[in-house]
C-alpha cells in the first residue's frame, strides 16, 4: 500500500482523486485549508473523508514538516491552488504565495523527506498567448494573466528541483475540467457549474460575446486515469490533459439545458467586457487593466494535444461529452439541493 499525500483534497479535483486512490486501497492523507474547498466534496456513497481530512494550510511550515517527517510519503499530488482568474488578478500576493511559494514548500519537503515523486496540477491557461493549435507541451508563449503566470512560475520550480535533485516531478496541464464535484456555488464558478446553477434557479444563463468560443473540456475521471498513470514517470515531465477536441460554450449550454429538462431556455448574451466589468477595482487608475487582454481571455480558444499523454503513458480520454455532462448535471443538482438551493 503506497502512502499518498493530496493537497487541495476538499476541492473538485482533489476530492475525486482522493476517492479513487482510497478505493484502490492506497493510504491517503488529505490536506485542505477550505479557502475554496467544500465539506460536501468529501462525502461519497461508501466513504466520507470529513473526519480524516487535515484542515491545514500548505504554507503552515511546522505542520507540513511534521506531516512529512511522520508519514514518509511515496507520492505527493499537489493539487491545492487558487484557481479563479479574477481572484488571482485581485489578490496577486496571495495567489503567488499559495500557487508559487506553496509549490516550492512542497518540492522542498519532497526533496528532504525523499518522496518518490510529485505530481503538480498546472493548467492549460499557460497557453493563453499561444497561437498554434493543438497546444504542445514544449511550446509556451509566456502568459500575461496572473493565474497562469503563477502556475507557469511554479512549473519552473518543478523543473528546477527536478533538474538539480533528479526528483521525478510531473506537471499536468489540465484543460477545462468538468464532472461531479464541479463547484456550482462559488462567486465565479467554472462555466459548467455556472450553467447548471442558473438553469436550476430558473434563470437564463448569461454568456459572453456570441458564446461561440470553443474550448477543450476534460472529464474528471479521465484526468484521474492519467494522474495515476504518470506515477510511472522516472524523470521530469510535462503532460497535457485534454481531449484535442473542442466544443462551443453555446453547445455546452444547450446540452446542459437538455439534461436539465429546459431545452427551451436559451442563454442571454452580454458584451465581452461584461465578465470583467464585475471587478471595477481592476480598472482603477493609475494602472487600469489592459482591456484587450481581458477580451482575449474571454474569447480564447483552447485545444490541447494529447499526443504525449498517449505515447508516453498509453492514455486516451474515454468519456463522451454527453455522458460526462449527464454525470455532472446529476451530481450538481443533488449538491444544489443539499446546499438548500430551491429549484425553480
Ligand atoms: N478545474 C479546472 O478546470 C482546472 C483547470 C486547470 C487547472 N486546475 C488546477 O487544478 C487544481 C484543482 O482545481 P479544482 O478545480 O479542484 O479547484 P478547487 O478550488 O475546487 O480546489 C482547490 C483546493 O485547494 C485548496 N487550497 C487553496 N489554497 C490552499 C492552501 N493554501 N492550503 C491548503 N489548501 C488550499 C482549496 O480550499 C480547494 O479545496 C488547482 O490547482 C487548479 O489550478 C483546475
Amino acid at each position: 500500500m503506497s502512502k499518498v499525500l493530496i493537497t487541495g483534497a476538499a476541492g473538485f479535483i482533489g476530492s475525486q482523486l482522493a476517492y479513487r486512490l482510497w478505493k484502490d486501497g492506497e493510504d491517503v492523507t488529505l490536506v485542505d485549508n477550505f479557502s475554496y474547498g467544500l465539506e460536501d466534496n468529501l462525502i461519497f456513497e461508501d466513504h466520507a473523508f470529513t473526519e480524516e481530512i487535515l484542515r491545514k494550510d500548505i504554507r503552515d511550515l511546522d505542520f507540513m514538516e511534521e506531516l512529512f517527517r511522520e508519514k514518509r510519503f511515496d507520492t505527493v499530488y499537489h493539487i491545492a491552488g487558487i484557481t479563479p482568474l479574477p481572484d488571482c488578478q485581485n489578490m496577486p500576493v496571495e495567489a503567488a504565495d499559495v500557487n508559487v511559494r506553496g509549490t516550492v514548500i512542497l518540492l522542498d519537503l519532497v526533496r528532504r523527506y525523499g518522496a518518490e515523486r510529485m505530481i503538480f496540477a498546472s493548467t492549460s491557461a499557460v497557453y493563453e498567448n499561444n497561437t498554434d493549435f493543438p497546444s504542445v507541451e514544449e511550446k509556451v508563449v509566456p502568459p500575461s494573466l496572473l493565474y497562469p503566470s503563477t502556475k507557469y512560475a511554479a512549473e519552473q520550480f518543478c523543473r528546477a528541483f527536478s533538474a538539480a535533485y533528479h526528483i521525478p516531478v510531473v506537471v499536468l496541464r489540465f484543460a477545462n475540467v468538468f464532472g461531479p464535484h464541479i463547484d456550482c456555488l462559488r462567486t465565479t464558478p467554472p462555466v459548467m457549474g455556472y450553467l447548471v446553477r442558473e438553469y436550476y434557479r430558473g434563470n437564463r444563463p448569461v454568456l459572453h460575446s456570441t458564446g461561440e468560443q470553443e474550448r477543450d473540456f476534460i472529464f474528471v475521471e479521465d484526468l484521474i486515469d492519467l494522474a495515476l498513470l504518470v506515477r510511472k514517470a522516472e524523470a521530469f515531465d510535462t503532460v497535457n490533459v485534454g481531449t484535442e477536441e473542442t466544443v462551443s460554450i453555446n453547445r455546452i449550454a444547450s446540452m446542459i439545458a437538455e439534461e436539465m429538462g429546459c431545452p427551451e431556455r436559451k442563454p442571454e448574451y452580454a458584451e465581452t467586457a461584461h465578465f470583467w466589468a464585475k471587478y471595477p477595482e481592476l480598472y482603477a487608475k493609475p494602472y487600469p487593466i489592459d482591456g484587450k487582454m481581458m477580451e482575449h481571455e474571454v474569447l480564447k480558444y483552447t485545444c490541447l494535444s494529447k499526443k504525449h499523454a498517449k505515447e508516453a503513458y498509453g492514455w486516451e480520454p474515454k468519456t463522451s461529452l454527453r455522458d460526462g455532462i449527464k454525470k455532472t448535471v446529476e451530481f450538481s443538482v443533488a449538491a444544489l439541493e443539499r446546499a438548500g438551493e430551491k429549484r425553480a
